[in-house]
């Protein structure tokens, strides 16, 4: 029994939380685990309400349950910064969920802007460490509104924080790692980070992860690259990555690029991981408030994040199975992953897994 608590969020995120969570009933039936869902309503229209985002007491009642699902955060009525601070980031850092993982997998069927790749070149995940950097709100203004106005904003790191994101990622490269993309028989994990120039943050990094990986993972060979060169090889080579790790902010942005060249907002998921704590799975795309209530966003992204979910969970024989399906569903039937393009209404692409799932 699972205890999981769910947060629809704003926009579009009721909708495909929807699906979602239709499908992780599915999963549980079949595969013969329980889970024991509760609502919550943060989010835009809350806050509205009350000026509430996620106030320390919620901070407190979810800790109590096995794991979150997220649907999306952000408003088009409120100020940028206030709810992903207030709820998603709070979220974040509260929990400790250090890791952010997000796979960057081309489905099959599923059209990437970057020609003749396909499945067999785009298949690497990023772990995203989601704690410190730039994130941690270090920093502040001084002469504000005067013409010699200066702001600062410190990217932190203390050593504790790489280890344990490194650690995860040394693990997660020898378990999941896929052998021989080219370059010798041994699994791959790269730093991505900018040693040329962040000359602390990053030689911090670089000699935590050569000193972890030699001690204590020789059987996973090391790479690095720049950020801006990972960007470059994103596109031009997808193949030569596996399993990629780096800091908060490169992070958030290179996974933006990868959720592009896996096909778009709709399909990609993330995972914001406390491996000894709750964590919290959502779909890495906003709460499109253009498409709300039009039943045409693509909810396969929030599916995927329960697929994440419940394989973090142990389940992994229900997250394989809805993988597949997935792939299946984007192989044979979707026409597009695009919102109003798919072929199917959002509840109709959900309706399309849970058959699948349980036939
Ligand atoms: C993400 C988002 C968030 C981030 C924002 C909304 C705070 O872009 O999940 O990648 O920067 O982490
Ligand atoms: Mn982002």
């Amino acid at each position: 029994m699972y205890k999981i608590a769910v947060i629809p969020g704003d926009g579009t995120g009721p909708e495909v939380t929807a699906e979602a969570v239709k499908v992780l009933k599915a999963a549980a039936e079949k595969f013969d685990f329980k889970v024991d869902l509760t609502e919550f309503d943060f989010g835009g229209e809350r806050y509205k309400k009350t000026g509430e985002t996620l106030p320390d007491s919620a901070i407190e009642e979810l800790r109590k349950f096995d794991t979150i699902l997220l649907g999306a955060i952000g408003h088009p009525d409120v100020a940028p910064g206030i709810l992903e601070k207030g709820i998603l980031l709070k979220a974040r850092f509260a929990l400790d969920q250090y890791i952010n993982l997000r796979p960057v997998k081309l489905y099959p069927g599923v059209e990437t802007p970057i020609k003749d790749k396909g499945p067999d070149e785009i298949d690497f995940v990023v772990i995203r460490e989601n704690t410190g950097d730039l994130y941690t709100g270090t920093g502040g203004f001084s002469m504000k509104g005067t013409p010699h106005e200066v702001a600062v904003q410190s990217a932190v790191y203390n050593r504790f924080q790489v280890d344990r994101c490194l650690r995860y990622a040394f693990e997660y490269a020898r378990k999941y790692g896929k052998k021989a993309r080219g370059k010798g028989d041994k699994n791959t994990l790269a730093l991505c980070g900018k040693t040329n120039v962040l000359t602390y943050i990053y030689d911090l990094w670089e000699r935590a992860f050569h000193e972890m990986g030699k001690a204590e993972y020789p059987d996973i060979e090391r790479e690095y690259y720049h950020v801006d060169a990972t960007c470059m090889w994103m596109i031009k080579n997808p193949e030569w990555f596996d399993v990629i790790v780096t800091g908060n902010m490169f992070g958030d942005i290179i996974t933006d690029l990868g959720a592009m060249v896996q096909g778009g907002m709709g399909i990609a998921a993330g995972g914001n991981i406390n491996p000894e704590g709750v964590s919290m799975f959502e779909p890495i795309g906003g709460s499109a408030p253009k498409y709300t209530g039009k039943g045409v966003i693509n909810p396969l992204a929030a599916i995927c994040s329960v697929q994440m979910m419940l394989a973090t969970l142990g389940e992994e024989e229900a997250a394989d199975k809805i993988e597949q399906t997935v792939m299946y569903l984007t192989g044979n039937k979707l026409k597009s992953m695009q919102a109003g393009k798919m072929g199917y209404s959002t509840a109709e692409v959900g309706d399309l897994v849970v058959d699948k799932l349980t036939e």
